[in-house]
């Protein structure tokens, strides 16, 4: 009974570090991009080598994250230059910690531009703008917005605000609170929306869609957008993780706690997916919509349903928060590295950094409209910037890490980290030393040659 208070002290700071990670890992990524993404790539394919890089690529590299964090208790490039130092390796491997800072600015700025979508989202609701509207309609509703500079620049900068002011101010005490209620609502309403789908859309066909793998479909580019959004997905590649292992203590058992984000991640993505496609096919919409595929067959659905306005306010309010954990992960490097390289105090460097990332995304959604036929290697500059970033620097920084861990580190040192027993811990090793870089590898150089 003597060690009670340290106990809880314990507990509420795993809690907390749980909290960080599900709220930077569960985002938009899981409601928006994951759906779409499955649309665009023709379903069960995409998501089976999506669930198989999780497993095989993606845990054991959230694994090697946070055990490097908890080794060097700084951010990510001191802790990159230390653990290097350290083990008399080259000071190259701190490319990893830029080049996560460097993805991370740029993910955000698009980011925050679908963020934005969020929250106009939450007004159309809120002010009853999907009753009665058929596919027609909710196209029409998502166009006009999409056409819009000003609206878009309207909700992109609002969304911006937000995120600048919670890492500027540092007022994460109440968010951990909030995200104690807020993301097992979020969870609870997926599957109120799941349960909508089954009972009044084309279930098994959606289900069909999401989980028959057609192999036929099954491209190089497919397996190349799979493995990238396991990376985006799980907030990997970035530093976050990292950043985040730094405070984790030595008891926490490293393996079991990835396993749970892991599996919350996936889940969640899932039922979105679940409860998505049957509105779908229910109502003659077309899979591989793109960005706009959740803003155009959820309205549907709450539009139709009994007490649709307040259900669908309140999902896009928890999407909204959802989106929010995750941007707020995403800039908090960046600033904490201008804290400290610059003579910035961190107000001011919330302010440059949030406005640099502003500005950027500025440039993307523009690219949704007048600057459309603007391209850089054959891409508007929204998708630009989220093929660079998913599909090359994620996987690169991801598949050093991995390579750093699995080859460069001493076996016992790493084995003390993860504390695991002889056979999970040979395994994690084969997996982390070979399954999971020549996985990466393979998918890297397939995609050169073709
Ligand atoms: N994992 C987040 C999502 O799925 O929405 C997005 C994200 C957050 C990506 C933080 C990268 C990151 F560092």
């Amino acid at each position: 009974m003597t060690n009670k208070p340290h106990s809880h002290a314990q507990w509420s700071s795993r809690i907390a570090f749980m909290l960080a990670a599900v709220g930077s890992s569960v985002g938009l990524g899981n409601i928006w991009k994951f759906p779409y993404m499955t649309g665009e790539s023709g379903g069960g394919a995409f998501v089976l080598v999506y669930l198989v890089c999780i497993l095989l690529i993606g845990l054991p590299i959230l694994m090697s994250e946070w055990l490097l964090g908890r080794l060097g208790q700084k951010n990510p490039i001191s802790t990159m230059n230390r653990i290097a130092g350290r083990l008399k390796r080259s000071k190259a491997w701190v490319l990893i910690g830029v080049g996560g800072i460097l993805a991370a600015w740029l993910i955000l700025s698009f980011y925050s531009v679908i963020g934005g979508w969020a929250l106009a989202y939450i007004r159309y609701s809120a002010t009853a703008s999907f009753i009665g509207l058929d596919g027609e309609g909710v196209g029409a509703l998502f166009n006009g917005l999409l056409g819009s500079p000003g609206l878009l620049l309207l909700w992109h900068s609002l969304f911006m605000i937000l995120t600048i002011a919670i890492v500027a101010g540092g007022v994460s005490g109440g968010l951990e609170r909030a995200s104690k209620i807020l993301m097992p609502a979020l969870a609870v309403l997926l599957l109120v929306m799941v349960g909508y789908a089954a009972t009044t859309g084309s279930f098994e066909a959606g289900l069909d869609y999401l989980f028959s793998p057609d192999f036929s479909k099954l491209t190089g580019e497919v397996a190349l957008a799979a493995m990238g959004h396991a990376f985006f997905t799980l907030s990997l590649g970035m530093g976050i993780m990292m950043a985040y292992g730094s405070y984790l203590s030595d008891d926490v058992n490293i393996g079991r706690t990835a396993l749970t984000v892991v599996i919350l991640d996936t889940v969640i993505a899932l039922a979105a997916g679940m409860a998505i496609f049957p509105v779908v096919f229910a109502n003659g919409l077309d899979p591989a919509a793109g960005p706009g595929l959740i803003f155009q067959t959820l309205p549907l659905a709450f539009g139709n349903m009994s007490g649709g306005v307040l259900f669908g306010t309140l999902f896009f309010v928890l999407l909204v928060f959802a989106a929010w954990t995750s941007a707020i992960s995403l800039l908090e490097p960046i600033v904490e590295w201008l804290e400290e390289k610059s003579p910035l105090n961190r107000l001011t460097s919330a302010l440059v950094a949030g406005v640099a990332t502003w500005i950027l995304g500025i440039a993307a959604l523009l690219s949704l409209n007048d600057w459309a036929t603007l391209t850089l290697f054959g891409m508007p500059i929204f998708d630009l910037l989220d093929y660079v970033t998913s599909k090359i620097m994620l996987p690169l920084t991801g598949l050093a890490t991995i390579v750093f861990v699995g080859w460069f580190m001493g076996r016992d040192e790493v084995r003390a980290q993860l504390n695991m027993n002889g056979m999970a811990f040979a395994w994690w090793r084969f997996s982390a030393r070979f399954i999971a870089p020549i996985g990466v590898a393979i998918v890297f150089v397939y995609n050169l040659f073709h």
